[in-house]
């Protein structure tokens, strides 16, 4: 955890913390509340806390009831208030925050029923007003809010205060941000069936809390949580509005603090030790803000900047220009997988062996071609023995239109026989008919089993085109995927048995996955954490010593170029095969057409990314590309 109030933190106007993980955060605050808890109950007296749902508090609550069942932590004198519900849910629709709470927690510890408040999503919309306001009247009447825990939207949202909620607002009904409705899509299984209301406690319904505790996680917050943290308070931003609170923190972990100026940029917020990664992200990030190349920067450029120490230090700019160009001139390559009989000094990725044994990590059939397609073809064109392992099926993001088509087609191509052959596909058109009345019904084994064979059949058509044999693909199916839903995955045993498995059996050289920095419960994320833990069981291996491990980005979220360590340039051609190959996956695009202009489909969204840093080298002063393709090196 970082020390709070140094120089570095001056541009900072709400305590943020950030932890080595989400997991080590939810662990200190989980016990800060267990002492609440236990100290109130000693004298006697009660605790009130304001509760969150979202996938964010999800590893508090485990902590919770973790403290529950092992250190005996009783929840007997809690009374909770839930910030949110939508409007229009019952409390037994699947992704009501009722339900929500009472299977992440309620369900779990030995809260008294009488004690739990969430606002009711079925009110209707003449009561709202009386309702909310009777809310209020509870929380006072309880003695308020002792600790509120929030997450945060990428709209900036507390509670579902979206963009443009005062200060002073209060418990009422709301109309969801387009934003949050997108977000929310996956979970209630299409944008159209997200609601498009909710009873929120308001933004002064928050503040009126003794104590706040803001939680967030995975890159995908960063940009908001700095703009909270480091903006003026303003009613786009009302996670803002939290800066005027006398006791408020923010926990994250190191991707949701990566845009705070003192990480980011910490040459502006004070001395600095100038290591060589940091002079490279300061000096490709000072090309870019003065918008020129690397080589054409100025002493005067270095000292306006709040550089002029480095310029002391390793300078001049004549002198650091070059290195640092030279640095990103090193970065790029025409051969991943390490050019053979080639001195290798400068290059990312060894000469030798070759060829090597490669795999790539897919955490969902696409991200591998989202991230690396043109890579991948390299890989295999230069002779690579390349494996794609699929590590789940990916079957929860495939529409219930695309299953019906491939159940026709099944019992279409048996004729419409009666025998045993015919009875999965009837039994998914039986199941999928069903869900036309009811839209939130979780799928039947059948249906999740043929959604995962289309995802199969369409990873299969994108390697052949990517120049791979059917072969190279290796679906494992991970069970933690299988036996969860979204938000709350949780890997184990079986799965990282599973990827040590396959790794035993290949023993590769070189490895690209994917995942690391994204928000922990995000399907990548828990891959990652998979491999991750998988290779730490062949740490004393000396393959493992040998094999070189890549990250690649989905394209969401591209590295920066100080994060580069391996640039793969692509030819027009190239990228058009790229794209070719993300489109493969039909069962991913849109299922309507698009409104207005946008990149809306991924394989747009792939492409962007890759010309887009193309462009950046080209700012940098390096080669002009048509588009490139990126990896850090990861270290463990
Ligand atoms: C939930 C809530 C929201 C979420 C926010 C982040 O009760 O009020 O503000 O905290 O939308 O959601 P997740 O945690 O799913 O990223």
């Amino acid at each position: 955890m970082t020390t709070l109030f140094s120089e570095a933190h001056q541009r900072e106007r709400i305590p943020a913390e950030i932890h080595a993980s989400a997991d080590a955060a939810c662990r200190g605050l989980a016990a800060e509340i267990a002492a609440l808890i236990r100290e109130r109950a000693a004298q006697g007296r009660h605790v009130v806390l304001g509760l969150a749902t979202g996938s964010t508090p999800v590893r508090l609550y485990r902590e919770l009831i973790r403290l529950h069942r092992e250190d005996g932590l009783s929840f007997r004198n809690v009374l909770t208030f839930n910030l949110d519900e939508y409007h229009g849910l019952s409390r037994e629709h699947p992704e009501s925050y009722w339900r929500f709470m009472h299977e992440q927690l309620f369900n779990h510890i030995d809260v008294s029923a009488e004690n739990i408040h969430v606002p009711d999503g079925t009110v209707p919309r003449a009561e709202a007003f009386a309702r909310c306001r009777a809310y209020e009247e509870k929380i006072r009447a309880a003695g308020g809010l002792d600790l509120q825990i929030l997450g945060i939207g990428r709209t900036g949202h507390i509670g579902f205060n979206e963009p443009g909620s005062g200060r002073d607002s209060r418990t009422r009904l709301v109309t969801l941000d387009a934003l949050t409705r997108r977000d929310a899509a996956r979970d209630f299984l299409g944008e159209a069936n997200v609601p498009r209301h909710a009873i929120t406690m308001g933004v002064g319904t928050i503040l009126d809390a003794r104590k706040i505790v803001l939680l967030a996680w995975g890159e995908a917050k960063a940009r908001v949580i700095a703009q909270a943290v480091e903006g003026a308070p303003v009613e786009s931003l009302p996670a803002s509005f939290l800066q005027g609170h006398p006791d408020v923190r923010f926990l994250l972990d190191p991707a949701a603090g990566s845009e705070l100026t003192r990480i980011k940029h910490p040459w502006l917020v004070g001395p600095v030790e100038w290591t060589p990664a940091l002079a490279r992200r300061a000096v490709t990030w000072l090309s870019l803000e003065v918008g020129r190349p690397v080589l054409k920067l100025l002493d005067e450029h270095y000292g306006e900047h709040g550089m002029a120490d480095l310029l002391t230090e390793q300078g001049p700019a004549y002198n650091l220009n070059i290195r640092i160009f030279n640095e990103v001139q090193h970065t790029i390559t025409g051969w991943p997988g390490g050019k053979p009989n080639a001195d290798d000094t400068h290059r990312p990725e060894r000469a030798s062996p070759h060829p090597k044994r490669v795999i790539v990590f897919s955490p969902e059939p696409s991200d591998e071609m989202l991230g690396m397609g043109g890579t991948l073809s390299r890989l295999v064109e230069q002779g690579h023995a390349v494996t794609v392992v699929y590590l789940t099926s990916g079957n929860l993001a495939v529409p219930d239109e695309e299953a019906a088509v491939a159940a026709d087609l099944v019992l279409d191509f048996v004729n419409g026989s009666a025998g045993a052959a015919a009875t999965p596909a009837r039994n998914v058109r039986a199941a999928l008919a069903a869900k036309l009345t009811d839209p939130q019904a979780s799928d039947t084994p059948d249906t999740r089993r043929l959604k995962g064979l289309l995802r199969r059949g369409e990873a299969r058509a994108a390697l052949r085109l990517a120049g791979l044999s059917e072969e190279a693909g290796r679906f494992l199916d991970l069970p933690f995927y299988e036996n969860g839903r979204y938000r709350q995955f949780r890997a184990g045993p079986a799965d990282i048995a599973a990827v040590a498995g396959l790794l035993a059996g290949i023993k590769p050289h070189q490895i690209l996955a994917t995942g690391e920095g994204q928000d922990p419960s995000s399907v990548g994320a828990v891959c990652f954490e998979v491999l991750r833990a998988a290779l730490a069981g062949f740490a004393s291996e000396p393959w493992r010593a040998d094999c070189r491990v890549w990250l690649y980005r989905t394209p969401d979220k591209a590295w920066a170029a100080h994060e580069i360590d391996m640039a793969v340039p692509l030819s027009p051609a190239q990228l058009a095969r790229k794209v070719q190959v993300v489109y493969q996956h039909k069962s991913q695009r849109s299922q309507t057409p698009a409104a207005g202009p946008g990149l809306n489909e991924a394989w747009q969204q792939a492409e962007a990314a890759a010309r887009d840093l193309a462009a950046t080298y080209d700012a940098l002063g390096l080669a002009e590309y048509e588009a490139i393709e990126a990896f850090r090196r990861w270290l463990g």
